[in-house]
């Protein structure tokens, strides 16, 4: 049975700062007393404030940033978890057990790369544009090698739109209100860039977001026959493959046979649509 990665630990860190990031969320960074070897990006933790009325439960989120043991994670306040995150103050402990889950695959040369966020769902590639054009897991790629495009509702969803951009990859903005880039969703962007001629239509797909988007994404990517990838972000209550609770729909013929369902939170939370379907 697929068990919960050998580098994953129970840590105490400690809250380095709370910055507020878009128009509802924060980017909290901990310090953990203890070395953390460099991340692959899309692995995350399960994190829980040490403050009364936190939920029992830890809340999973993607590692965004990593600058050796200290960690950043770029979070939308949705409910009581994500809240008290914000809500901390320099010195305060949170437990964070991991880095759990695979990450994304190297992203190599050769086709081009398409990474498609929406909102929250860009927390993942900030690393891994970062990886990629480092190669620190494998080939470096260059910045024209990449495109992230990056939707949202409206502007102020657009986390850390600057950031991204300073990565010197292609950034395109697209939000469902017109308040910033093009005046549409991630797809439809994704669409006319293919039309243009600026994205080459035979790209490789990297997507996380919302469960519309990434349905949307699975879909065009078979009737295009890309290879794609996806980062979900299903609810969790362990996080290390006990509770059951992230299953995800196995395909026959993909990586894990006759299975019929994959742990998202131990065998993902990146999945090739060539092994399991939305
Ligand atoms: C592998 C993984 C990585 C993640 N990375 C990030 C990240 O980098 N940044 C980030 O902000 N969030 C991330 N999430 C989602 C995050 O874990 C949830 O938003 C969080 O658990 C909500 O906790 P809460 O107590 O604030 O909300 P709750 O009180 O539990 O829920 C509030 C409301 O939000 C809904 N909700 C809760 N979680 C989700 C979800 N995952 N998708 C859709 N609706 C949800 C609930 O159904 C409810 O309606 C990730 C999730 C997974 C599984
Ligand atoms: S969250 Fe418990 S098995 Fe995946």
């Amino acid at each position: 049975m697929p068990a919960p990665p050998v580098d994953a630990r129970s840590l105490i860190t400690e809250c380095v700062s709370v910055e507020p990031c878009g128009d509802d969320g924060v980017i909290l960074r901990v310090r953990s007393e203890e070395h953390l070897e460099p991340l692959r990006a899309a692995r995350f933790f399960m994190l829980s404030a040490q403050v009364p009325g936190f939920p029992a439960i830890p809340r999973p989120f993607s590692v965004y940033r990593q600058d050796g043991a200290e960690l950043e994670f770029l979070i939308k306040i949705m409910g009581r978890g994500t809240q008290a995150l914000a809500d901390l103050s320099e010195g305060a402990a949170v437990r964070a057990t991991g880095p759990l889950g695979n990450g994304w695959p190297d992203i190599d040369a050769g086709n081009h790369s398409v990474m498609l966020a929406g909102g929250i769902g860009s927390a993942p590639f900030y690393m891994a544009i970062e990886q990629a054009l480092s190669g620190s897991h494998g080939t470096i790629l260059d910045a024209s090698d990449m495109t992230l495009v990056y939707g949202a509702a409206t502007k102020g969803l657009l986390y850390d739109l600057e950031r991204f951009a300073a990565l010197g990859v292609r950034v395109v903005a697209a939000t469902d209100d017109g308040s910033e880039g093009f005046h549409g969703n991630a797809l439809e962007a994704l669409k006319q860039d293919w039309e243009s001629g600026a994205i080459p239509t035979d790209c490789r797909l990297y997507a996380c977001g919302p469960d519309p988007m990434l349905h949307a994404t699975e879909h065009l990517a078979r009737e295009r026959g890309l290879k794609c990838w996806l980062s979900l972000e299903d609810l969790m209550g362990c996080g290390v493959g006990i509770c059951n609770g992230c299953p995800v729909p196995t395909l026959p013929d993909g990586a894990m046979g006759d299975w019929p369902n994959a742990k998202c939170c131990v065998e993902g939370p990146v999945f090739s649509i060539a092994d399991v379907t939305l």
